[in-house]
């Protein structure tokens, strides 16, 4: 017994012994960190670092802590979140138009609060993001009075009454959107929570927008009166998805594709506010893509196209300056331009209807913008760049950390402008605007490798059938390495004498109506032709 309660002695003593020097330390050093209260403006577990939002395990921390809190009747997260760690002494909401009272407590509360530093790196990003949401949120009110104003406006900048492809710009308007979620994205490097922030913001708005039957109603053209209410119903509904979309994250809800706030939230992606965009960003660059995508659907019912050709000369002027965009993984330069018609079988490369308008102070976007967006979006897709690959390129931007960046280029930004390109090689049919020194002026005559993507491109550039381009390339090309005969443009040459005769000198018409005039017979069928030719070409003429 004795000899027993001996060893039970020592054994506590030693134990006891063991335990003081094991432990007190340890205890000593977690008191002093209590003391030290001013050391969390400094210490490195408290900055608004992902390095900090890692080292203190905060997603496995939080996500314990939410677990346990919402498996029972519960307040919504930042309410929780405020009530638990920062202990009453702010009162904590967040949510559209409550950015006031969404603000951090200083980490010093925390600290006096014995609060663990995760709990304060958590609020940091609920703040960040809700910040956010209501910038989102601002912008798109601001830059969808500017798109109203554009569809209220005389338009004087095209020459004839607009109708819009309402169907595009359904299509275009969901683009768009995933385009502004992808915004924090390129300023985080997060690719795992941005991923989950993006899809749940395109799925509520997608949602929403069709909810509003939007898509329903968009399969004819239409004019300024329905676009007009498109634009107030896609505001409005777009505003209402932002809304929904904020409140349910921040209380803290599973998601339609099973993830909530901590999944957005994840390794850190909003601890660091900084150079998240603000509502004026955001602002402009809702309205530069809206109106973009707008003008870009009307512009592509016109012969409006991209001419690219080699060189690696990046100052290149063959072409009109402010529209060209130099690529040296492309290997040359693109300029934008307007066939512009003068008369049958006469015309000139000229500037696109408005593009000073949109390049003025109250759009800001380029004609470098739009040629570079293009450029862009024919080298990803040649001309097909529909809805369903854009899609894919925003997500692909976004899980590579932002190589691709929709925000920081704006309106140049891969397919905000899809205009038809012809890739015209090593051969140079550039030309300044209104240059009218030849009846023809310059031409896209041959578009791709052996001219292969000459009729796709025709096709895409409204010019199928218009014998124009085919008189013109002709002259062009009989100076060059190409055979005219051997490129295919979709549709042949139209060598009849009622067209070509507007192309004679004067003595040679002359010596035309006369010859009508001495042969009645041979001017009946002359004339006839030539009427006819006509209203074949009036189709084309504007
Ligand atoms: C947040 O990020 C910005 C830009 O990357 C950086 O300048 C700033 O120092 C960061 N803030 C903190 C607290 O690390
Ligand atoms: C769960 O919540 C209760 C009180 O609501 C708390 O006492 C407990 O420590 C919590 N458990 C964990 C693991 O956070
Ligand atoms: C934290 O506690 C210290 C010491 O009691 C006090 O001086 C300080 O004001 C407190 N800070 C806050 C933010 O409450
Ligand atoms: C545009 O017109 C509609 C209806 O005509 C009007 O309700 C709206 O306020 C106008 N918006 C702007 C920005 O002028
Ligand atoms: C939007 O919703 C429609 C109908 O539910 C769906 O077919 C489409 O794929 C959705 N688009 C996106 C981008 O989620
Ligand atoms: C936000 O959610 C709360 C509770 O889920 C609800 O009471 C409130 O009406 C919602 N607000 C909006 C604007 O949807
Ligand atoms: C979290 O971020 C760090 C630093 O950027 C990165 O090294 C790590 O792979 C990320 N973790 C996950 C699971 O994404
Ligand atoms: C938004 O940020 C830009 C550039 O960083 C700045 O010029 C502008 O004043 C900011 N606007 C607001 C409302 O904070
Ligand atoms: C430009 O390209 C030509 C041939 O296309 C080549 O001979 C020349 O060296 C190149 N110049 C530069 C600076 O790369
Ligand atoms: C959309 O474009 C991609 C890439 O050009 C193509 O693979 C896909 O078939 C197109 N989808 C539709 C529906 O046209
Ligand atoms: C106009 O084009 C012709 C050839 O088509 C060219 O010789 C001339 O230099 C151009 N003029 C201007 C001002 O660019
Ligand atoms: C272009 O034509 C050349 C010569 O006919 C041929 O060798 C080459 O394979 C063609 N390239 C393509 C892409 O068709």
């Amino acid at each position: 017994m004795r000899v027993q309660f001996l060893i039970r002695g020592v054994y506590l003593l030693f134990g006891c012994s063991f335990c003081l020097s094991e432990e007190f330390p340890r205890n000593f050093k977690r008191h002093s960190e209590l003391v030290k209260r001013d050391d969390c403006q400094t210490a490195p577990e408290w900055q608004a670092t992902q390095s900090a939002w890692i080292a203190d395990d905060t997603d496995a921390n939080a996500a314990s802590w939410w677990q346990n809190i919402s498996s029972k009747p519960h307040g919504s997260f930042t309410n929780e979140l405020g009530e638990v760690f920062s202990g009453h002494l702010s009162r904590f909401e967040c949510g559209i138009g409550a950015q006031s009272t969404c603000t951090s407590p200083a980490c010093s509360v925390y600290e006096n609060n014995t609060s663990p530093a995760w709990s304060y790196e958590l609020t940091l990003a609920v703040v960040n993001l809700n910040k956010f949401f209501n910038d989102l949120y601002t912008g798109i009110i601001n830059g969808q009075a500017s798109y109203q104003a554009l569809v209220n406006g005389t338009m004087v900048f095209f020459p004839r009454k607009p109708l819009f492809v309402l169907g595009d710009a359904a299509v275009w308007t969901i683009t768009l959107l995933t385009a502004l979620f992808a915004i924090p994205a390129t300023v985080v490097n997060e690719p795992a929570g941005i991923n989950a922030f993006v899809s749940a913001g395109v799925y509520q708005i997608n949602n929403t927008l069709q909810t509003h039957t939007i898509t329903s109603q968009l399969k004819q053209n239409r004019g300024l009166a329905e676009l007009s209410s498109f634009a107030a119903t896609v505001g409005s509904a777009t505003l209402g998805g932002i809304e929904l979309w904020a409140n349910s994250t921040l209380s803290g809800d599973t998601d339609p594709l099973k993830k909530n706030i901590l999944d957005y939230l994840y390794n850190g992606t909003f601890v660091n506010g900084t150079n998240l965009p603000n509502s004026t960003e955001v602002e402009l660059f809702y309205k530069q893509q809206i109106i973009s995508r707008e003008i870009n659907a009307q512009w592509r019912t016109w012969k409006i196209f991209v001419m690219f050709h080699k060189t690696n000369n990046s100052d290149d002027t063959s072409g009109p300056s402010e529209s060209r965009y130099y690529s040296a993984a492309d290997g040359g330069v693109y300029y934008l331009y307007f066939y512009h018609e003068d008369g049958i079988l006469r015309g000139h490369l000229d500037k696109p209807w408005g593009l000073d308008f949109l390049n003025g102070n109250v759009y800001g976007i380029t004609a470098a913008d739009i040629t570079k967006a293009s450029a862009r979006a024919f080298r990803a897709a040649k001309f097909n760049y529909n809805q369903s690959f854009a899609q894919e390129r925003i997500m692909t931007s976004i899980s590579s950390n932002g190589a691709l960046n929709p925000f920081a280029d704006g309106a140049g930004w891969e397919g905000t402008w899809t205009l038809p390109v012809c890739d015209t090689g090593i051969h140079n049919w550039n030309s300044q605007y209104g240059n009218k020194t030849t009846r023809y002026g310059m031409l896209p005559c041959c578009c791709g490798v052996n001219c292969t993507d000459t009729a796709a491109f025709v096709k895409a550039a409204n010019m199928k059938y218009f014998q124009t381009l085919v008189h013109g390339c002709r002259g062009l090309l009989g100076h060059s390495d190409l055979n005219f005969k051997k490129i295919d443009y979709g549709y042949a040459l139209d060598d009849q004498l009622a067209l070509v005769y507007h192309t004679w000198p004067i003595a040679g018409r002359v010596f035309l109506i006369l010859a009508f005039i001495i042969l009645p017979f041979v001017g009946w069928i002359g004339r006839a032709m030539f009427w006819s030719e006509m209203g074949k070409q009036g189709f084309h003429y504007r």
